[in-house]
């Protein structure tokens, strides 16, 4: 009897520490971006959905962006298709172009919208296309229809927070020749970020943050600078799909995005940890204090205390 007295005090507890932090994000937008990498097990895309769910019922305005190069990948050899990449973008011809159109816009998209709605009539599936969302010009001949952002237009993602929704983006963008441009993920979601005013951007991938070195996995970071994160991209610490993360943390942290994080998406609840308690998990990226980019120290911006958010508690 005593013991479990214990353990709802020990539940109740849990639930006043997310107290502070419930207040301080209280009409926040928080944009996260939910890796493929993360989502292929149905039953971790549940446990992410329920978290955005929870979030969204206790007064956060999540915006999803979502890849899903796995699922994309798999679909083109299930057609024979050949699956070629360049520097870590995926060649994309004409051919490709509507396989990831099919994939990301009617496959992995609406897999996410079923499971958040699982909770209610929350979430809403657009892609770049919807109302302009995403503009997007090609990036280079030799990689077909990968497309860079040109333009972001929120008017569909305010209207959608607005009454309620949670917008779950896919990032396909509209060409201006009339075609679609694949995109990556991580970009989008740092100019979106930007473009809503978020408080903040998650990274959800398939590893616990960013590492020092990745062969050594007791080199995890838990905060750091954008310029030294930008360091480890020149000192070649960094390969593959954390490059393109780094490059959106700079386009969010340098518009005002108040910090950047990168977190375990295939760890129950890791966006729970991060958002409402004191415990730091995965990496926390912050903006160089003015004037002083060198002697940064993370550490000044420490994410144990709401008060730090920028929240309004
Ligand atoms: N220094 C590093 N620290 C952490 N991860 C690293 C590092 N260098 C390279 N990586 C790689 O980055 C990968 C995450 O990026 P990746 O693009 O594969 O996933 P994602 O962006 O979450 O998913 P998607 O691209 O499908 O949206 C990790 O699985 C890891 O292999
Ligand atoms: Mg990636």
């Amino acid at each position: 009897m005593v013991k479990d007295m214990d353990l709802l005090l020990e539940k109740a507890a849990t639930l006043t520490e997310a107290l502070p932090w419930i207040k301080a994000t209280l009409g926040k937008t928080v944009v996260i971006k939910y890796g493929g990498a993360a989502m292929t097990d149905p039953a971790l895309r549940e446990s992410v959905a329920d978290d955005i769910a929870l979030m969204k019922f206790v007064g956060i305005n999540p915006v999803i962006v979502h890849g899903g190069g796995p699922a994309i990948t798999d679909l083109m050899e299930r057609l024979n298709m050949k699956v070629e990449f360049f520097d870590g973008l995926r060649v994309t011809d004409d051919a490709a172009m509507e396989v990831v159109k099919m994939v990301l816009v009617g496959k992995v998209n609406k897999e996410l919208v079923s499971s958040i709605n699982m909770h209610g009539r929350l979430a809403v599936g657009v892609s770049g296309d919807d109302g302009n969302l995403i503009r997007a010009r090609a990036v280079s001949e030799r990689l077909g229809r990968v497309g860079e952002v040109t333009a972001i237009d929120t008017t569909v993602l305010d209207n959608l927070i607005e009454d309620g929704f949670i917008p779950v983006v896919a990032t396909v963008g509209a060409g201006e020749d009339g075609g679609s441009f694949n995109i990556n993920a991580d970009l989008v979601a740092g100019e979106i970020a930007v473009a809503l005013g978020a408080e903040k951007v998650i990274f959800l991938t398939d590893v616990d943050g960013l590492y020092d070195d990745f062969d050594d996995k007791s080199s995890l970071i838990s905060a750091l600078t954008l310029s030294q994160a930008e360091d480890l991209i020149s000192g070649d610490t960094l390969s593959k799909g954390m490059i393109p993360k780094i490059g959106a943390c700079a386009i969010a942290l340098r518009a005002g995005v108040g910090r950047a994080h990168i977190l375990n998406g295939t760890v129950p609840h890791s966006l729970l940890l991060e958002v409402y308690t004191d415990a730091g998990v995965g990496t926390m990226i912050v903006a160089d204090p003015a004037g002083a980019a060198d002697a940064a120290d993370p550490a000044a911006a420490d994410a144990s205390s709401p008060a730090d958010t920028g929240g309004t508690a």
